[in-house]
């Protein structure tokens, strides 16, 4: 069994940076005590740590870490040690340049900042297989060791020579002919006809952007090479640590909100052994309702959740605020409760900080920190994480416990690449992840489980998928959408349908056979409005705004849910249901509002409700083991709300029973209800 299957524990903790106090002994002694203090277990240690793992090129001083690791040790913690390749060591880039990137203007970038090595470079990757190596040597069997943390937030490109010639080899091995990459790159428009491997560059704003099959190839490309890269970190600890699991920290921007888009995750997803994330929603901001923010954040976690449908991690999140957000807001009392508990609820099994301590100097030296600048127990941040300990030694029994969902709603990242490319629509901004949520909304908001899930996962266990504005779609994509509804699925789908084939190439001959047969319409013109222009669809007996996209569409088959009211399209159909096989299809061809998607979904989908009921902007999530159900119910409003409990439930996160019948539930306030599941 692996160290983490063995930690009863949810993890508690985050990121720990000794490195940067070796000068002052008694903090390092301090911090120690400290973490007990705050309730806490669990630290990653040596992110950016190489400058002084290995102060000079081959000298190694492992001394200060083996203290480190065995202090946490003795207060019963665990470590995830992570390997440096984040960040190098100066020496590193002034004997060897070729491990700094280059970017996208082909300027060669100096030593400094971090993330920003090259990918390729034998160098590098032979520097990072040896030091990873003597972690793996030095610690694999260290009792402390419960995870190994590759590298840090993975991104960005490198467009040296190295990675160019790479791209080529890559290409060559997809294509094996330049007349069928030319082909799928569309590469006459302009004469950019390529006529020798040599030829292909990197898309760059000096020299080509326009070619989109090229610029679909080189993101593709950076995923891959990106996790070629992690792979190949990852060879000491498979081969001498095969017991312990291996992740690496993805990312999300909460604020869109959507995975961080310069990699696919759906497949680097395949190759950890647990997904984790850092999440910084930006609480209390002045453009949008706490409980709204909060639906973000439960997307996201959603995300990562179905990547591998299981519990994930939050790798980091703050204890306090950030210093990177437009403004940086600090947490209202009870906020950090809250907000940890939400993830909680989404399926994380770890509440783990940026950062334990806040460093002195350089840019984060504002950033929140468990251990402030006064280094004071007592303060706020420091007693509201010591309190969160408590609660999640109370609650633990929740780990491992996993979300049901019947409801999937599909995000895919190529799509998102292929639309951003697109110039047509609004040109802009096609608002794919924007117009994701507001779909998930409807299930936030009625307490409704989702799996946010990527294309190339099984539906069948679904009742409803929806899929909007799924651009870009292969053969094989619209073929599973198909054989879903054929065998009695539910399938939602949009405007910006169907456009492009996976080398975003346009289907000819109008919009594709297969699935004007699955909706039983075509898809005869798209419509882009001004922002401030609408339409209107009268449907179930009422009328709503259309704005931004009206497809003009043609039923064939299907029957019309909703007409649009004006312009030369006006009694035209614009909602559609059909029955395909033995399930049925559902086709919106205009963006509405959330009005619509109220009244269309409690249309289209029903489903029992999770036993506690709740006002607007409390929010019910569940998660199930072994025959319980840990429902979690969580205040993400400024006033007290009432919830109605239809029996007898203990909550776990205070011990409390709370008796059947109406509650108040404070601001921020939340329970871990817990049910044992009726027979079926
Ligand atoms: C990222 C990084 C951390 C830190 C935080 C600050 O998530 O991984 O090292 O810079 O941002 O929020
Ligand atoms: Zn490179």
């Amino acid at each position: 069994m692996s160290k983490y299957t063995q930690e009863r524990r949810l993890l508690h903790g985050g990121d720990y940076n000794p490195d940067q106090w070796l000068h002052c002994p008694d903090i390092l002694t301090e911090d120690i005590a400290l973490m007990r203090d705050a309730n806490t277990n669990t630290f990653s240690l040596g992110i950016f740590a190489w400058a002084k793992l290995e102060p000079q090129e081959g000298v190694f001083d492992f001394a200060w870490l083996d203290t480190v690791i065995n202090r946490i040790e003795a207060i019963g913690g665990n470590v995830i040690l992570a390997t440096p390749s984040g960040a190098r060591p100066a020496w590193m880039s002034a004997k060897y340049p070729e491990v700094l990137r280059v970017n996208e203007r082909r300027e060669k970038q100096l030593h400094g900042a971090r993330h920003n090595h090259c990918f390729s470079s034998p160098i590098y990757r032979e520097k990072v297989q040896i030091i990873n190596r003597k972690l793996a040597e030095r610690y694999g069997d260290h009792k402390a060791l419960l995870m190994w943390h590759i590298s840090n937030e993975y991104g960005g490109d490198c467009h040296c020579n190295l990675c160019q010639e790479n791209f080529r080899t890559w290409l060559k091995s997809k294509y094996q002919t330049l007349e069928r990459l030319n082909r799928a790159w569309w590469a006459d428009f302009w004469s950019h006809t390529l006529t020798d491997w040599n030829q292909i560059e990197s898309p760059s704003s000096i020299g080509e952007t326009g070619v989109h099959g090229l610029n679909l190839d080189w993101r593709r490309f950076v995923t891959d090479q990106t996790i070629d890269f992690y792979l190949e970190e990852c060879r000491p600890f498979r081969e001498l640590t095969p017991d312990v699991e291996i992740t690496t920290n993805f990312m999300g921007e909460v604020m869109e909100p959507h995975p961080f888009a310069g990699l696919d995750y759906a497949k680097f997803a395949e190759v950890v052994d647990i997904v984790s994330w850092d999440a910084y929603p930006n609480w209390h901001n002045d453009y949008e309702t706490t409980a709204h923010l909060a639906s973000k954040l439960a997307f996201l976690n959603d995300y990562f959740r179905a990547l591998k449908d299981k519990p994930f991690l939050i790798m980091e999140s703050t204890p306090s605020l950030v210093n990177w957000h437009p403004v940086n807001k600090a947490k209202r009392p009870g906020m950090h409760l809250l907000s940890s508990i939400a993830t909680l609820a989404h399926g994380s099994d770890s509440v783990l900080y940026f950062q334990w301590r806040k460093s002195r100097g350089s840019s984060e030296k504002f950033h929140g920190a468990v251990v402030d600048h006064d280094q004071s127990r007592e303060n706020r941040v420091f007693q509201e994480v010591s309190e969160l300990g408590r609660i999640l030694e109370n609650i633990k029994e929740i780990k491992g416990a996993n979300t049901r969902a019947k409801v999937a709603l599909l995000y895919d990242t190529e799509n998102k690449w292929a639309l951003d490319d697109a110039q047509a629509y609004v040109r802009a901004d096609k608002q794919y992840a924007e117009t994701l949520h507001m779909h998930y909304k409807y299930f936030w908001d009625n307490n409704i489980a989702v799996d946010v899930i990527t294309k190339d996962k099984p539906l069948d266990r679904y009742q409803l998928v929806i899929a909007p504005m799924l651009y870009m779609m292969e053969a094989a994509v619209i073929e599973k959408l198909r054989s879903y509804v054929a065998h009695g699925g539910h399938l939602v789908s949009t405007y910006l349908t169907g456009k492009v084939d996976e080398n975003d190439l346009v289907y000819q001959g109008g919009w594709p056979v297969p699935l004007s047969e699955l909706f039983g319409v075509n898809v005869l013109e798209t419509d882009t409005l001004y922002p401030k222009d609408r339409n209107s669809i009268a449907a179930f007996g009422s009328e709503f705004a259309a704005m931004d996209y009206c497809e003009i569409i043609q039923t064939a088959g299907a029957m019309p849910l909703g007409t649009y009211q004006a312009d030369f399209y006006q009694e035209t159909p614009a909602v559609t249901e059909h029955a395909f096989g033995r399930g049925r299809s559902y086709f919106i061809a205009a963006r509405t509002g959330p009005d619509f998607l109220n009244a269309f979904y409690s249309f289209v989908y029903r489903e029992e409700s999770r036993g506690v009921e709740a006002e607007a902007g409390v929010s019910v999530a569940v998660r199930e083991k072994d025959g319980v159900a840990y429902i979690f119910v969580m205040n993400f409003t400024e006033s007290a709300q009432s919830i109605h409990l239809p029996e007898r439930m203990l909550d776990i996160a205070t011990g409390n029973t709370l008796e059947q019948g109406t509650h108040e539930l404070p601001v921020y306030g939340f329970h871990v209800l817990k049910r044992a599941k009726k027979e079926a």
